[in-house]
Formats: C-alpha cells, sequence, structure tokens
C-alpha cells in the first residue's frame, strides 16, 4: 500500500455507528405522536442519499423540514454520538492521534454533534468541515448555513477540491456521497467502510473494501517503512484502466492518475522525477520529453501502437518501451465477425429506414456467411484468431500474408493477393502498420474483387485508398463494406469528421473501436503493469519494442542484480568485469542482449555495496546503471 498524504473520513456511519441527524431526531421527537411516521420517513431520505438516488442537498433540507430541533436537543445528542463510536476507531485512537495532521473529516452532518467525538479520538478540530446550524435567539435550530458547500449537492466533493490537496490521499466512507470525492478530484481513491453498514453497489465501485479501521492502520504502519525504502513514481495520463493505477499502489510506488492526454509542454515539466510513464496513444513522447526524464525507467503504452513515442530517442537514453500488442486481439476478431454478419444481411440499410419510420421488407441480396469464402489479408493475431471463429461459422476461409504462415484448420494460404481477392466474398485486411502497407487497397485490387464482395479494415487507415474504394461502391461492384480505422483520425471527441463515404448504403464507420471493450482496457492494463514490473524488478526486456531481449530467470537469494545499460562499443562488457574484479566482487551469472545501439547486461553478483553504483555509473559508455531494489 502506497502512504497516502492524506486521509479522509467520512463521520455518520464511520466514525460513529450510526447516523447522527437520526440519533438527533429521535431524541427531539420523545413523545411526539408522529414518532414513528417521521422517523421512517428520515431514515428513508438518509439512505436514499447515502446510495445516491437523492441529491445531499435536498436530502438534508426535507430531514431538517420534518423536526423541530432546539439546541437542548443537541447537548443530549452529543452524549449519545459519545456512547455510539466505532468500535474499530476507538481501538484505533493512537494510530488517529499519530496521524491526526493528515486526517481530516468531511461531513454532510454537523459539526456541533461532530466535534464532541473528534476531541475523544484526538483528531484535530481545525480539520472538521461540516454543515452548521443556524439557531434563533432562543437557541431552537431554525436552519443550516447555506453558504457553506457540504450544504450543496456533490458538497464534499467541491469541498475537497476546494482544500486543493497535494500528493495522493484516501478517502474511507459508506455513502455515495464519499465516492463523489474521487469523481472530482483524480489524486483520491474511496475505500468503503463496511463495520458499520454495508452498501453492495457502493462496494463494487470503490478500490477496496475496508471491514474495520485495524486494516488500514496495520497496513499504513508496514507500508511507512517500505515508502522509506523506496519511492517509485508512476505517472499515468489519459485514463489508464484501474487495474494499472491498482497494481502499481499496491507495490508501494507514488502514482499519479490523470484522466487527460498530456502536451510536451506540462510533460516536461512533470517527467523529471518519474520512474514509469504510462500513455495511451495522444500523449507524445519525443526526444525533448526523453532529455526532462532523470530517473524514467520505462514507458509503458496502454495500447498497440507506439508511434506516439520517438523509440530510438528512449533507446538511446536506457528508457524501455512496452505495449500490449496482443491485449485487444479477441475484441477485434469478435467485431470483423459481428460485422461480416451485419454487412452480408444488409442490416444497417434496413435498419436506417424503420428508424426514419419507413417499413422495407422487400427482397434484397441479404445472405448467410455459411459456405461463402473469407478472404483474411494479413495471417497474423487477429487474421488468424478470426480464421477459426469464421470456419466455425460453416466459412471457407483463405488468406494471404507476406510471410509463411501456420495454418490453423482447413484455412488456405493463397500463393499471391490476386488470388485471394479473386475468390473471396468478402475480404477482411488485418495488416500490420509499416510504411510500405500505404494504400496497398487502391483500384487495381478493388477492381480484382469479386462482384458484390464486401470489404473490411480494421487494421490501419493508410492501407486503404478511400477514394477508390468510394468509387467501387458507388459502382456496385462492391455490396459493402466496414471500416474502423482512417488515415486521419480525430485527436479528440469534438472534433470533427469527414468522409467521402459518409451516408453511403451498407457502410459502416466505427470510430477505431475494435479494441475498445472493457475486456481489452483491463488486460492491456495487466499487460504493461506486468512487463514493467518484470523489467524493474527482474530485468525482463522481453516484448519490449525498442530494447535488446532479455529474459532473466529469478536472482538466487544473498545475491545482488545489477542491470547496465550502455552504448554498445568495442570492450564495454570487459570494462564492466574488470570493474567488478577490481573490487573482488565475484560474477555469478550474467546475460547480455544487444543491438545496433545499446547493449544490455544483467549481472548477479556478491559482495557488492551498493556504493559501487556511482563508481559503476562512471564506467565510459554507460547509459544507465541500477541495482535490483530488494539488495541490501
Ligand atoms: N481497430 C482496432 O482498434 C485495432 C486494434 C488492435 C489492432 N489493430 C490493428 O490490426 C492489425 C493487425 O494486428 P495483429 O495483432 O494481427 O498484427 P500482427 O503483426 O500479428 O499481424 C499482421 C500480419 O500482417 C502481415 N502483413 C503485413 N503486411 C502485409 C501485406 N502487405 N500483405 C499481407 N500480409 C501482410 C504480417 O506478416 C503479419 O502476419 C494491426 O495493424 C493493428 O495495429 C487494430
Amino acid at each position: 500500500m502506497n502512504v497516502p498524504q492524506f486521509l479522509i473520513f467520512d463521520f455518520d456511519s464511520t466514525v460513529i455507528k450510526g447516523e447522527s441527524l437520526e440519533i438527533l431526531a429521535e431524541i427531539s421527537m420523545s413523545g411526539h405522536p408522529k414518532k414513528e411516521e417521521i422517523s421512517s420517513e428520515i431514515k428513508r431520505i438518509t439512505e436514499a442519499a447515502m446510495n445516491g438516488t437523492v441529491d445531499f442537498a435536498s436530502a438534508l433540507k426535507k430531514r431538517l423540514s420534518l423536526l423541530d430541533l432546539n439546541e437542548e436537543h443537541i447537548l443530549k445528542a452529543i452524549e449519545e454520538l459519545k456512547n455510539s463510536i466505532t468500535p474499530s476507531f476507538i481501538q484505533n485512537r493512537s494510530f488517529l492521534k499519530a496521524n491526526a495532521d493528515r486526517i481530516y473529516v468531511v461531513s454532510g452532518g454537523f459539526k456541533e454533534l461532530i466535534l464532541p467525538v473528534v476531541r475523544i479520538l484526538g483528531l484535530r478540530e481545525d480539520h472538521v468541515y461540516a454543515n452548521e446550524f443556524l439557531f434563533n435567539l432562543a437557541r431552537k435550530i431554525v436552519g443550516v448555513d447555506e453558504s457553506n458547500l457540504l450544504a450543496q449537492s456533490r458538497g464534499k466533493a467541491k469541498l475537497v477540491k476546494s482544500l486543493k490537496f497535494k500528493g495522493e490521499g484516501i478517502v474511507i466512507g459508506d455513502g455515495a456521497t464519499d465516492l463523489e470525492i474521487i469523481e472530482d478530484n483524480a489524486n483520491c481513491q474511496f475505500y468503503a467502510f463496511t463495520e458499520n453498514v454495508r452498501r453492495a453497489e457502493l462496494v463494487k465501485k470503490a478500490s477496496r473494501e475496508i471491514k474495520t479501521l485495524d486494516i488500514l492502520a496495520t497496513e499504513y504502519a508496514s507500508s511507512s517503512k517500505k515508502e522509506m525504502k523506496e519511492d517509485i513514481k508512476v505517472l499515468l495520463f489519459e485514463n489508464v484502466h484501474p487495474v494499472a493505477v491498482n497494481a502499481f499502489r499496491q507495490k508501494g510506488f507514488l502514482v499519479e492518475a490523470v484522466s487527460s492526454a498530456c502536451e510536451e509542454s506540462e510533460l516536461v515539466k512533470k517527467i523529471a522525477d518519474v520512474h514509469f510513464l504510462g500513455i495511451r496513444s495522444k500523449t507524445q513522447v519525443n526526444e525533448n520529453v526523453l532529455s526532462h526524464a532523470k530517473n524514467l525507467l520505462c514507458v509503458g503504452a496502454f495500447c498497440i501502437g507506439t508511434d506516439q513515442i520517438q523509440l530510438e530517442a528512449a533507446e538511446s537514453k536506457g528508457v524501455v518501451v512496452f505495449n500490449a500488442p496482443f491485449s485487444s486481439t479477441r475484441s477485434v476478431v469478435e467485431l470483423a465477425a459481428g460485422l461480416i454478419i451485419v454487412l452480408a444481411r444488409q442490416i444497417f440499410p434496413k435498419s436506417t429506414a424503420l428508424h426514419q419510420g419507413i417499413w422495407d421488407k422487400s427482397t434484397t441480396s441479404a445472405c448467410e456467411v455459411r459456405g461463402k469464402t473469407l478472404g483474411i489479408v494479413g495471417y497474423g493475431n487477429i487474421g488468424a484468431q478470426l480464421s477459426i471463429l469464421a470456419e466455425s461459422m460453416g466459412m471457407r476461409v483463405l488468406y494471404y500474408d507476406l510471410v509463411e504462415k501456420v495454418s490453423l484448420g482447413n484455412t488456405k494460404a493463397c500463393r499471391d493477393l490476386k488470388t485471394l481477392l479473386n475468390s473471396s466474398d468478402i475480404v477482411t485486411v488485418h495488416v500490420d502498420g509499416r510504411a510500405e502497407n500505404k494504400s496497398i487497397f487502391g483500384e487495381n485490387e478493388f477492381q480484382e474483387m469479386k462482384d458484390g464482395s464486401i470489404f473490411l479494415n480494421l487494421s490501419r487507415g493508410h492501407i486503404v485508398d478511400l477514394k477508390a474504394l468510394a468509387k467501387y461502391l458507388k459502382l456496385g461492384k462492391l455490396n459493402g463494406a466496414a471500416l474502423d480505422v482512417y488515415p486521419q483520425e480525430p485527436r479528440s471527441n469534438s472534433e470533427p469528421f469527414a468522409l467521402e463515404l459518409q451516408n453511403m448504403p451498407n457502410v459502416i464507420l466505427t470510430p477505431h473501436i475494435g479494441g475498445s471493450t472493457l475486456e481489452a482496457q483491463k488486460n492491456i492494463g495487466e499487460t504493461v503493469v506486468n512487463r514493467f514490473l518484470e523489467f524493474y524488478e527482474a530485468g525482463s526486456s522481453l516484448g519490449s519494442v525498442n530494447f535488446p531481449q532479455l529474459s532473466i530467470p529469478p536472482l538466487r537469494s544473498g545475491l545482488t542484480r545489477i542491470f547496465h545499460i550502455h552504448e554498445n562499443v568495442p570492450g564495454i562488457l570487459a570494462a564492466i568485469n574488470g570493474f567488478f574484479g577490481a573490487k573482488n566482487v565475484n560474477i555469478e551469472a550474467q546475460y547480455l542482449s544487444t543491438d545496433n545501439k545499446i547493449g544490455y547486461v544483467v549481472t548477479d553478483v556478491s559482495s557488492f555495496k551498493t556504493e559501487f553504483l556511482s563508481e559503476l555509473k562512471k564506467v565510459p559508455h554507460t547509459i544507465k546503471v541500477r541495482m535490483n531494489s530488494d539488495s541490501k
């Protein structure tokens, strides 16, 4: 667990066992003829507010309007609240006291009721943010201070934002208003506290469930020590999946997760002391950005493509780059399979007409896919997996690839593209994005396709000449098409998009969503984090897109692992090993891989002293050196 810079506690049903306003209501209605009726109505409104079905501000007003409150009721309620403190809060008073400087109580309840309890727990009164009653001269309660942010809807979220907390924090509570805090404050995580009440829906949305305060107090103590040992900083942009954010935090790393992409001018400021940078397709990592990174070990592309990263510049700086090339394979395959059926049945024109009130049941050239020939261009991960699904739907599958491939099932390789185009009823393209693939589908290729055939491209935008595609669709040579990728794609949802194929019948256009499924995003998150951790902990660079590949066995106990990245020049390995020899450090195992530019050598040694590291850095042509984090 990461040590948070601040902890925010909810009060009602978290610090105390119940809801303070309900306790106050009970006391004020003692002997009231409609007590039961009003009490249950207050409970109902409280529950609705906690579940998020009624907004907090109107829930507060409604509840107060049902009551006739005065100061005496408050004094009685305080006595009751003092006896209603949640057991694990009482038991962990020393933890609360010791961390009082970073603990805040943020509540939609009332300061008049909260402060006496907070004093008992040793928390700071000036760290309590809550509503305040308005009294008249007779000390009757006539309302609440409505200028207080906490009397408003999403009040807790607004209040926390206004406090401008620095660093990472945790919000611990039981209600929807606590969850709202993290929606508006990216530096907070939400822990559902369930010692008093467990709202299943809320627990599902929480980063974790805390059944008592004991767990937090114990982890806090042990991770405080861990933080002192290492201080790895992770900076994530573009809404990287929470599975990745949580995995990094569980390792005890300091994580900053931002939902948007980052412009170069901002990134150069933020990257200085970052060890792991995580991006998706929009944040550009160029030589200038890399030159500002003093500690950077790795850039993780939480996507397939790595065009947004200057890979060679990263390599020269000893920065390894990982992506997740296979995590969305199945998602693309399923979309392609679905589109093939939808195009063959001409579902889109029929559906569009019916949306406009036109019942068109006329016979069309709609057909089954069973028995038809599917031609797959590019028989890689996606193409090959699609062939299995297509065969199981009863299709005959042909494929064409530049390199020799193992044919799965009954699929047959075509010796050239022309043969595939001449023989296929449906052609689907799944080639990679190499520059030579620009416009590999143009006039000639569409002409070679069978009359009435269907074309799909879910691979890269630049491979199709869209003018030629539009021409052959208009001529009726092609019966339909589906595109998911385009030569120029908008950078954000707010940018407009125009294409010659818009509004053509039986043409399906999707906004590059082939890999955009919940499953794919989660897989991507897990894959990139795992690759980084394998690199960081063991030194494995396997699967990187810019580094010499090394797969390394676990370190034997008692040894130290040294990771050395250097310019690939003659004599460098001898210099490194000479250094070890001169220091009386014994080499127990060594793993080396090089490419044209750099060498990456991982050495397991005994009798290594930490202070040798700075001397090893001085060996000429060294780019980067580090030792494994568990080394003493
Ligand atoms: N639409 C999306 O959201 C989405 C998601 C994931 C991947 N993709 C794209 O799908 C494509 C395929 O992905 P993959 O994981 O299967 O890639 P891959 O590298 O495993 O397979 C590509 C195959 O195409 C072959 N190839 C390259 N150029 C060729 C050519 N001119 N003619 C014939 N074969 C050629 C290669 O030899 C390789 O076998 C990639 O371009 C990838 O970027 C798109």
